[in-house]
């Protein structure tokens, strides 16, 4: 079925959007200007992120308007200003320089979405200190490798998730000096620091040093196609592009109400939960709470957001408890509806019409890209089902990889409505400047200036983009971009389990959910009991996020003649699809599913989307 194009309804725009005119804007716009825009530190001392989101403000008209209204688990309110905001910074900033922290180490963030989390991360970026903020849901196993390949030097993180999820680990931790506890007040675990106290001897001044905008200033780790996470490397200067997207692509203005769903241990919640909003002056709402329909539908209209950006997953959850939810209530403030982060269905969007008036807006972007690449936006005709367009600044083509490592190029397709990978030419601010550790691996995402996605997409003749699927075996679960070699490296693990092969399989709610089929060792039953177990003990690792919802007992798994596992082939037999290419299949493969396939208790689409 083809969805017709949304026009938009001029009254519930509200007022006229930052981009009018898509066509005039993109041909004279240019990111040395959108540089000059931001304020860039005092005496030309470089650009700091924390100095556009929070000091700048602190030091002008803004300083007394609420930067962050925080909504807490049990109803509590607590509203901060950017003046209130600078100096609780500045004080972690001068933390962190008495523990001798230095510039350019890395300070990892383990928390819920709790104020701490947003004084840490500014204050940590004023101190030119490297944050990489972690999901607090991640198991004990993500949390190990993330600090592990990132060295981190200090971890910010209450005692609850300290005492369940690092204290069992520190041993192998060895870079980490400093564990900063957000609510030691009643005492702190052995080996680590109360911050309160901390904080509360610290002076609130703190002058931000010279900070180059090539200085590292954010880790956001994404899966791997290895097992091994890859550190995504982010620099100061990409808040060019926080800044510049959030103007264009969420339509953020000076005296809207902003509430961006998105936990900052993923990069949304970091890039447009924190940075964007904060460094264009705007009031954002941040509820530590997790999705809940009526809660939502309550901040909505109490708080009078006005922007709102979100995931299809939460959406789709929305949808399935029905109108009645939102009966009655008064969500006129709400001017402009985002999602991001997995393919949002065309009846989502229309969807959003008919419940807000509004279509829902879908954006396109990455980890490695920082920011939002591809919109729809505020003024424009929205093609459900379509990413939008690139937005000014991003050039997008549709590209086929041609030559081999030794000699990599692409041709780029110029025909409208060819399948090809999605590439964006190289060079915007937010781009990743490298893989920690892993120089080679990034410039292998690279061919010709292109920066290469991963991502399967078409054009359409009017420049739409549209998403088509991976090129890869990743896994989009509730937005949660999941690499299969991770699950088998942790199922594989389990005393009774062999190999593992992991794929996702569609889920309604969820998009994808993870599916893992294992081969036992010899005399070793699929008993009720092994299966939970083993179902507990992914989970126990991974987190519920990552953990497979099905675990399918297999006699065999299908592989290559060299020995890999071919996921692709697990996916065909499981969907009923097509098989394709044989030719490398080893000997007779086992049928996956056929065996012993049993759902755990609880999967990703119970958890809160990304
Ligand atoms: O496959 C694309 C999908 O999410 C991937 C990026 O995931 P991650 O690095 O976790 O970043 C999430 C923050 C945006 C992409 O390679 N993806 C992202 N946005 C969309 C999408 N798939 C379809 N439609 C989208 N709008």
């Amino acid at each position: 079925m083809t969805w017709p194009t949304i026009d938009k309804d001029p009254a519930r725009l509200l007022r006229p959007p930052n981009v009018a005119d898509y066509d005039e804007l993109r041909a004279g716009f240019c990111w040395e200007d959108a540089r000059a825009a931001l304020d860039g530190l005092p005496n030309g001392a470089g650009l700091n992120i924390a100095h556009e989101a929070v000091d700048r403000h602190a030091a002008g008209a803004r300083a007394e308007q609420t930067a962050i209204r925080w909504l807490g688990k049990h109803d509590d309110v607590r509203d901060i200003s950017y003046r209130e905001l600078a100096e609780l910074t500045g004080r972690f900033a001068n933390v962190l320089e008495d523990l001798g922290v230095a510039a350019g180490e890395r300070v990892f963030l383990l928390l819920g979405r709790v104020p701490s989390l947003y004084i840490a991360a500014l204050g940590a970026l004023k101190h030119r200190a490297v944050i990489s903020p972690m999901f607090s849901a991640f198991g004990p196993e993500p949390i190990r490798q993330r600090m592990e390949i990132g060295e981190g030097r200090v971890l910010v993180t209450s005692r609850r998730l300290y005492e369940r999820k690092v204290a069992g680990i520190r041993d192998q931790l060895p870079s980490l000096k400093h564990v900063l506890i957000v609510d030691g007040e009643d005492g702190t675990p052995p080996g680590t620091l109360d911050l309160e106290a901390l904080l509360a001897d610290a002076s609130p001044d703190h002058t931000i040093a010279p900070t180059d905008p090539e200085d590292r200033a954010l880790v956001h780790f994404t899966s791997g196609t290895t097992g091994q996470p890859k550190g995504a490397v982010h620099v100061h200067e990409a808040v060019v592009a926080h800044t510049a997207t959030g103007r264009f692509a969420l339509d953020l203005q000076d005296d809207d109400i902003y509430w961006c769903t998105a936990d900052p241990g993923w990069v949304t919640g970091t890039s447009y939960g924190i940075i964007a909003p904060l460094a264009l002056g705007v009031t954002m709402i941040v509820d530590e709470a997790e999705y809940d329909t009526e809660r939502w539908y309550t901040i909505l209209e109490e708080q009078r957001v006005s922007v709102w950006y979100t995931a299809p997953t939460a959406i789709r959850m929305l949808m399935k408890a029905g109108d009645e939810p939102r009966a009655g209530r008064d969500l006129s403030a709400l001017r402009f509806i985002a999602s991001v982060g997995e393919p949002l269905n065309p009846a989502a969007v229309v969807w959003g019409q008919e419940a807000f008036g509004l279509p829902i807006h879908d954006n396109y972007w990455q980890t490695e890209t920082g920011g939002i690449m591809i919109a729809n936006l505020a003024a424009s005709e929205v093609r459900p089902g379509s990413m939008g367009r690139p937005l000014p600044g991003i050039e997008a083509g549709i590209v086929h990889r041609t030559g081999d490592d030794d000699d990599p190029g692409v041709e780029v397709e110029d025909a409208p409505d060819v399948e090809g990978e999605l590439a964006l030419r190289a060079g915007w601010p937010s781009m990743f400047r490298t893989y920690l550790d892993q120089d080679v691996r990034y410039a292998r995402c690279f061919r010709d200036g292109w920066y290469l996605t991963g991502d399967l997409a078409r054009r359409d003749a009017d420049g739409f983009l549209w998403f088509l699927g991976r090129s890869d075996d990743f896994i989009k679960s509730a937005g949660h971009l999941i690499g299969p070699t991770e699950v088998e490296a942790t199922l594989t693990a389990h005393d009774a389990v062999v190999e593992a092969g992991v794929i996702g399989i569609p889920d309604p709610m969820a998009g994808e959910v993870v599916k893992a089929f294992v081969t036992l060792y010899p005399g070793v039953e699929a008993t009720d009991e092994l299966m939970r177990d083993l179902h507990g003990f992914a989970r126990k690792r991974l987190g519920p996020a990552v953990a497979p919802r099905e675990i399918a007992v297999v006699d065999s798994l299908p592989k290559t003649r060299s020995g890999k596992i071919m996921r692709r082939l697990l996916k065909a037999r499981e969907l009923g699809l097509p098989e394709g290419d044989l030719s490398t299949l080893e000997g007779e493969p086992g049928t996956p599913g056929a065996s012993d396939s049993r759902p755990g208790p609880a999967g990703p689409a119970e958890e809160a989307p990304s």
